[in-house]
């Protein structure tokens, strides 16, 4: 079979035969796939630089997807950590990490969304005690996540919901997506703070795509102008696209309830997130959850790797 194949972690993967991977448990089956996402947790994968990565070549990336298992059901799985990922005609899949898709769901629109709404899914329903009613703000709205986020957000009840980030032309698309005020980080960072304070400072929660510096501006920002200290803040750590590292002044902590959690692989228990799954594929299927996606075939791999635009989210149909 044809894979999507890692040999160097300094070179995008290239398309070339690699052996059918065989099931080793009476849990695990061959299926063969029909989309996978190029998310930047795949990318990350890929060149070796996320947490999970353990330097092992050759590798084939893919962490999720939609594949026809050997009874015939199309099937959406997310992969444990592994060198036989799902950008592959064929992969191996835990069928306990699967969950069946309802006849007629559009396998591409799963594939792109899964991943990225999750994020914000997860988080609100099982990393924090989240309200209908509650207040959000999502920092780094314009990503594929946070758009998405936004979505979920006004889906799972938010009373209101503030989208920031940088892209005039994502954030202006906002708010036909659910948000109620829109917050641009473009610019000077401190008019920026400034605009987060005005926005959002009361928020209840804060979904964060983007921690590093705009993050430690955001904290002090909101933490300053809150009308009242006393109110929880909650702030759900998601994404680091801005930074690894973020400079938060211990005042912050102590003068506001101020509470930082993290939300992902870990955080979360892997059954909590699998019990997710069937409701969160019922509201993308059903078209609730919105994100433009592109197939690109799998023979294309490389060229859809050198593609950095964030309009739309790539998924490899192999
Ligand atoms: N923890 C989890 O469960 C989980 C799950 C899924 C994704 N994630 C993480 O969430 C993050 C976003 O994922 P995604 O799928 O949305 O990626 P994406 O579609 O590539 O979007 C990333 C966005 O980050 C924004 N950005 C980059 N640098 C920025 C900066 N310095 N300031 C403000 N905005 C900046 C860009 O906004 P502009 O377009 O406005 O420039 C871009 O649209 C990634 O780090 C991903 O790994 C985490």
């Amino acid at each position: 079979m044809h894979a999507a194949v890692v040999t160097a972690f300094d070179s995008p993967p290239a398309y070339r035969e690699f052996p059918v991977p065989t099931p080793r448990t009476p849990h695990e089956a061959v299926v063969d796939v029909i989309a996978t996402g190029l998310h930047p947790r795949v990318r990350s994968q890929a060149d070796g630089s996320h947490y999970t990565s353990t330097d092992e070549l050759p590798l084939v990336p893919g962490i999720d997807g939609v594949g026809r298992a050997p009874d015939g059901s199309v099937r959406y799985f997310v992969l444990p950590d592994t060198t036989m990922g799902a950008m592959a005609e064929q992969t191996v899949i835990d069928l306990r990490r699967s969950i069946e898709l309802p006849a007629g769901t559009d396998p591409v629109a799963v594939a792109a969304g899964m991943n990225p709404a999750m994020s914000s899914w997860v988080a609100l329903r099982r990393r924090i005690d989240f309200r209908s009613g509650q207040s959000v703000l999502v920092l780094g709205a314009t990503g594929s996540a946070g758009r998405l986020a936004v979505q979920v957000a006004r889906l799972l009840g938010a009373g209101k919901v503030v989208g920031a980030g940088r892209h005039p032309g994502r954030l202006a698309t906002l708010t036909e997506l659910g948000a109620d005020e829109t917050v641009s980080l473009d610019g000077d960072p401190g008019e920026v703070d400034d605009r987060l304070g005005r926005a959002a400072a009361d928020v209840d929660v804060v979904i964060d795509y983007l921690w590093g510096a705009p993050a430690a501006g955001a904290i002090r920002a909101l933490v300053t102008e809150r009308s009242d200290r006393g109110v929880p803040l909650t702030w759900v750590q998601i994404g680091s696209v801005a930074g690894p590292e973020a400079a938060i002044p211990s005042a912050a902590l102590r003068a506001a309830r101020l509470q930082i959690v993290g939300s992902g692989q870990g955080s979360v228990p892997t059954r909590d997130i699998l019990a997710e799954l069937p409701d969160l594929a019922t509201e993308i299927a059903s078209g609730k959850l919105r994100l433009d996606a592109r197939g690109v075939p799998l023979a294309d791999v490389g060229s859809a790797w050198a593609e950095t635009g964030r309009d739309e989210r790539i998924v490899i149909t192999p």
